[in-house]
């Protein structure tokens, strides 16, 4: 899919941002903090998923404005989508979603339409960050393949909020022990369903990543991973996931209720899932170099993307924030040779420092403004 209009004002500091992109390679230049990343992150919350620099909504909304638009034409092999996005300062005001000129209940059907991948300088926190960002990443790329994988993701969210509160409230006697299984049963269901579904898409990542990752290195080093449920060992999940797993599931949750209930926390299940990712056969969180660690980041996005094109015949989105101006040729040969059928908008202060070869359209942003449009 290709992103064939956009426009965007009060996002920030841009202002009357329109134009169309190049259906291959929009090149963003422009001195620091002039609004490039601001640009990619407006047309990147259209495909409804929070800000890739973790920017709170409200936080949207320019300093010296009160509201923000951004609206974006998008162009599928089906047909033309309309995306518009609007938001005002008043937190009393919700924000609304139009696609195809119809107001959406919320960013479901956006996360549904415009699928894109960013790649970022964060990224690398994917590797050697706390577990929930290597959750995160995989519930996200699952959830872009099997979007009904986002309602698991939340019913068990709002059920652990449940339950949390449940525990604390059993701590003080305010209720009891008992009503806690009625929860767990429910529990169990999409914690179930949430663990079969990483384990396959780490499966399937494990195998692009390994390939991927031999390119990169010059075939010298490996990549493996390895997701580790806490509920469910490796051979679990040979047999499809049904009643013996949500039974396995809720006595897990059973066997940790009481020290549950002391700390007022739950400690088992998929909220405390580890994907383990190694790199030589040793953990790259604890052992990897900065290098390692920067290929392996980008080689797992790169793996998201090919997976997606497996499924897909809508190539998704590509945004790469900052990445290229530090890797040398090879690498950035390496990298648009995986998303050569992909639209993509990248950004970059030195646009001397891209391959001679990435030529498309250049957009030169200053103020929060383009200058040539
Ligand atoms: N809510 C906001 N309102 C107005 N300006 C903002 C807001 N949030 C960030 N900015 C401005 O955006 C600029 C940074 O934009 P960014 O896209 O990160 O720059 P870069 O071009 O380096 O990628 C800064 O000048 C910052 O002050
Ligand atoms: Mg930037």
């Amino acid at each position: 899919m290709i992103i064939t209009h956009a426009e965007i004002d009060g996002f920030k500091n841009l202002k009357g941002i329109s134009f169309d992109p190049d259906p291959k390679y929009n090149i963003i230049t422009g001195r620091n903090a002039q609004g490039k990343t601001n640009l990619l992150e407006a047309m990147w919350i259209m495909s409804g998923c929070k800000s890739f620099r973790g920017s709170k909504e409200k936080d949207y909304i320019s300093l010296d404005g009160n509201k923000m638009s951004a609206e974006i034409k998008l162009l599928d092999s089906v047909r033309e989508h309309k995306i518009k996005f609007e938001m005002t300062g008043n937190r009393n005001v919700p924000k609304t979603i139009h696609l195809n000129g119809v107001r959406q209940k919320g960013t479901k059907s956006l996360f549904d339409t415009f699928k894109c991948i960013a790649f970022t300088p964060e990224d690398t926190e994917i590797i050697r960050g706390a577990p929930e960002k290597r959750r995160n990443f995989t519930d996200m790329a699952a959830a872009q393949l099997e979007p009904v994988f986002v309602s698991h993701i939340n019913r068990n969210n709002a059920i652990m909020n449940q339950r949390n509160c449940l525990l604390k409230k059993i701590m003080q006697g305010q209720a009891k022990p008992d009503i806690l299984s009625a929860w767990d049963r429910q529990a169990a269901k999409e914690g179930a369903v949430i663990s079969y579904m990483r384990n396959s898409y780490v499966k399937k990542i494990n195998k692009i990543c390994g390939k991927l990752y031999r390119m990169i290195s010059g075939g010298n080093e490996d990549m493996e991973l390895e997701y580790r449920s806490n509920v469910f060992a490796k051979d679990d999940f040979s047999a499809p996931c049904g009643e013996s797993a949500y039974e396995r599931y809720y006595r897990k949750l059973c066997e940790s209720a009481e020290y549950d209930i002391r700390t007022g926390s739950t400690h088992s299940g998929v909220n405390r899932d580890e994907i383990l990712i190694k790199i030589n056969g040793v953990s790259a969180k604890d052992y990897a170099s900065q290098g390692q660690i920067k290929s392996a980041a980008l080689v797992m996005k790169l793996a998201q993307a090919e997976i997606f094109m497996q499924r897909s015949k809508d190539a998704p989105v590509v945004f790469l924030d900052d990445v290229m101006g530090e890797l040398d040729g090879n690498r950035q040969r390496f990298i648009f040779d995986i998303i050569k059928n992909m639209q993509v908008f990248l950004t970059t202060p030195n646009e001397s420092a891209l391959l001679p070869e990435i030529k498309g359209r250049i957009i030169h942003i200053s103020e929060g403004r383009i200058t040539d449009a």
